[in-house]
């Protein structure tokens, strides 16, 4: 079957649909993907004594690499790097070792024990009672590549192929330690876990149990199978992490006529492009069950200290294809959940809670993130900004407009926030919070911007055909929890040889594209990772810029530099690090996603094989663990 899963990413986020064509060329499927985590503002959490906190130097001590185009991944002189976890190999479940076969020929049930494909989202969690020199990886495994996952690819089609990709799906959590600069993963590890497509997950908040999120399956409405398209990821100052459902309405398979709902979220007439899984299993078919896209594009909370723990889905946060969700805590204590919807003229919202936070860790604040109130973001073109709150009852959301109850806004918080007049933006992906206070999000491109019958340029998305992307950044008047901000530009993307004025942007420093995943180190770094799509990298504007990479930005100065360059076919994305800041994690994504296919076996015209570099092997996604050779703080 011919797909052109690249394109699909490029063009798979769609859907403000006031403005949105329904063009077939549009329909996709879909991945993305990126995670951060919170980092330096959370960084007392994981025991950080600092290490940036003494620099008095400048704040990015290392030689830029260039632009690349190699099968490997580059970092600065005086760096090593070492890739650990790739898809398919044993996460560590205590009496199940399933090693990975090259072949793609492992079952179903192994894969239920492997590392899932396609990482994003990560963060290093670590307790004082685990071992010296250990810790937990958590991580995002946001899709699953058919042609990569099986042996001959999609030509045959069945149950247990499509049970294997839903297994290769979800989160992962796993212990890994040090020794001597050397990263591995324990096995077995108590901490060990896999969640996937099927974990039984819990629903929260004021739309659980909801009409909408009832079905067949669950008349309750509050015990969802799986979650979905995991992409960019948050923590909470409790110690869980947060994991968010992205592109989730693409594995379903829609009516002849959606209905407007359904079409505002985007599912399309007929199968789904590139994913089958509801051949198989019914609930994927939305004309049987047409509340199950409901039960996704939620934030999830899993507690990755307790392998036994139910994950959460937390509707209070608001429904949205997800990118991910940081944390900033007020002066009094509670929690503000920022989050950006990955999808081209989508919303930016936070979630302010109700309650403090207390002390005592998850238990503690198992219901933290279920009450509090939603917002979302309209950029005004004087700079200054409002959020507007998603509450029933309140203004146009109301039982007249069609909103019964506060669930069904929140299940439907896109045509919520039509209606409240939030600012349509460039794709919103990753947010991240600076020591000033600053908080960024990445808008990693539209270029439908502009376009026919689309939005035009605003003062916060000020270019049409923004194949480049760019950071907007605000800060709150008083306190995280204010509901006025002020915002400019961080940066434009771009580069500045280009013929195209629009599209030099005005960086300064090294040139990127498409920016998407964003992290504060503890030093107060802004490490920006870039997902240009492989559709789109080999023409026009992008073409100068080789593989993806990860750059590192003075938040001060806006100086720019870039600090590693992927394999080929890659997307750089997901970013943590160890509480001393001498190894970093980053996820090399989708390795080898080629612009005119993405895996096909029948056509094996692959263009990485990394990291194993095997003849009989197949590129795999993998975290990468970055040190510096002198034992220095990464970045230094
Ligand atoms: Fe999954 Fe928006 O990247
Ligand atoms: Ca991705
Ligand atoms: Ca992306
Ligand atoms: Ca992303």
């Amino acid at each position: 079957m011919a797909k052109d899963y690249s394109r699909m990413e490029d063009s798979n986020r769609s859907s403000n649909p006031s403005i949105h064509d329904v063009s077939a060329h549009r329909r996709t499927v879909l991945r993305g993907g990126l995670g951060l985590a919170v980092g330096g503002l959370l960084a007392p959490l994981a025991g950080c004594a600092g290490p940036g906190n003494a620099a008095t130097g400048p704040l990015l001590g290392f030689r830029s690499v260039p632009v690349g185009t190699a099968d490997t991944v580059v970092v600065p002189e005086g760096y090593s790097v070492q890739a650990i976890a790739p898809w398919g190999d044993p996460v560590g479940l205590s009496g199940e070792d399933h090693a990975f076969r090259f072949d793609a020929s492992n079952t179903a049930a192994h894969q239920e024990t492997q590392m899932g494909m396609h990482h994003d989202g990560i963060h290093y969690f670590r307790q004082p009672d685990m071992p010296a020199g250990s810790g937990l990886l958590v991580m995002n495994h946001e899709y699953a590549d058919d042609g990569l996952l099986h042996p001959d690819g999609m030509a045959t089609w069945n149950a247990q192929k499509v049970r294997k990709a839903q297994a290769a799906h979800g989160v992962s959590v796993i212990e890994v330690e040090e020794k001597n600069g050397r990263w591995s993963v324990v096995k077995p590890s108590p901490w060990a876990r896999r969640i996937t497509a099927y974990t039984p997950i819990a629903v929260s908040g004021p739309a659980a149990g909801h009409a909408l999120l009832r079905t067949a399956a669950d008349p309750g409405g509050r015990r969802v199978l799986g979650t979905l398209n995991n992409c960019a990821s948050g923590i909470t100052p409790w110690g869980t992490y947060l994991t968010c459902e992205e592109n989730f309405i693409f594995y379903f398979k829609g009516p002849d006529q959606p209905d407007a709902h359904q079409a505002r979220w985007g599912l399309r007439k007929g199968d789904p492009v590139g994913y089958r899984w509801h051949e198989h299993d019914e609930r994927f078919d939305a004309t049987k069950h047409p509340n199950e896209i409901n039960r996704f594009g939620w934030v999830v909370e899993i507690d990755p200290y307790d392998a036994s723990s139910t994950p959460v889905k937390r509707t209070a946060l608001g429904r949205a294809a997800h990118e991910g969700a940081t944390i900033a805590v007020t002066r009094d204590q509670r929690a503000v959940v920022y989050m950006g919807e990955d999808a081209r003229f989508e919303y930016i919202y936070k979630f302010v809670s109700r309650d403090r936070i207390r002390p005592g860790g998850a238990k503690a604040n198992a219901e933290l993130l279920d009450h509090g109130t939603l917002y979302v973001a309209r950029f005004d073109a004087d700079g200054k900004g409002r959020w507007l709150p998603l509450i029933h009852g309140e203004g146009l959301l109301t039982t007249a407009r069609g909103f019964a109850d506060q669930g069904e806004v929140l299940v439907k918080t896109r045509q919520a926030s039509d209606l409240l007049g939030g600012t349509k933006m460039d794709r919103p992906e990753w947010i991240a919070i600076d020591k000033q206070g600053w908080v960024y999000c990445t808008l990693t491109n539209n270029s439908n911007r502009g376009g026919t019958n689309q939005p035009g340029t605003d003062a916060a998305n000020p270019r049409s055909n923004n194949t480049m992307g760019h950071i907007i950044r605000w800060k709150e008047a008083g306190d995280h929890d204010g509901l006025a901000f002020e915002w400019n530009h961080f940066v434009l993307a771009g580069d500045a040889s280009l013929a195209r004025p629009d599209a030099r942007g005005n960086v300064r420093g090294d040139a990127f594209g498409c920016p998407d995943g964003l992290w504060t180190d503890a030093r107060g770094v802004l490490w920006i990772q870039t997902d240009m799509s492989t559709s789109a990298m080999g023409k026009d504007d992008l073409r100068n810029l080789g593989n993806n990479a990860m750059l590192a930005a003075d938040p001060r100065t806006g100086d720019i530099r870039r600090f590693l360059v992927g394999p080929v076919g890659c997307e750089i994305t997901g970013a943590t690090s160890t509480p001393d800041g001498r190894t970093m994690f980053i996820n090399i994504q989708h390795p080898g996603e080629s612009p005119s296919e993405r895996s096909d076996p029948a056509q094996p015209r692959r263009i990485s094989n990394w990291p194993d570099f095997r003849p009989d092997g197949r590129p795999r996604s993998a975290t990468v663990a970055i040190r510096k050779n002198d034992g220095g703080v990464v970045g230094t």
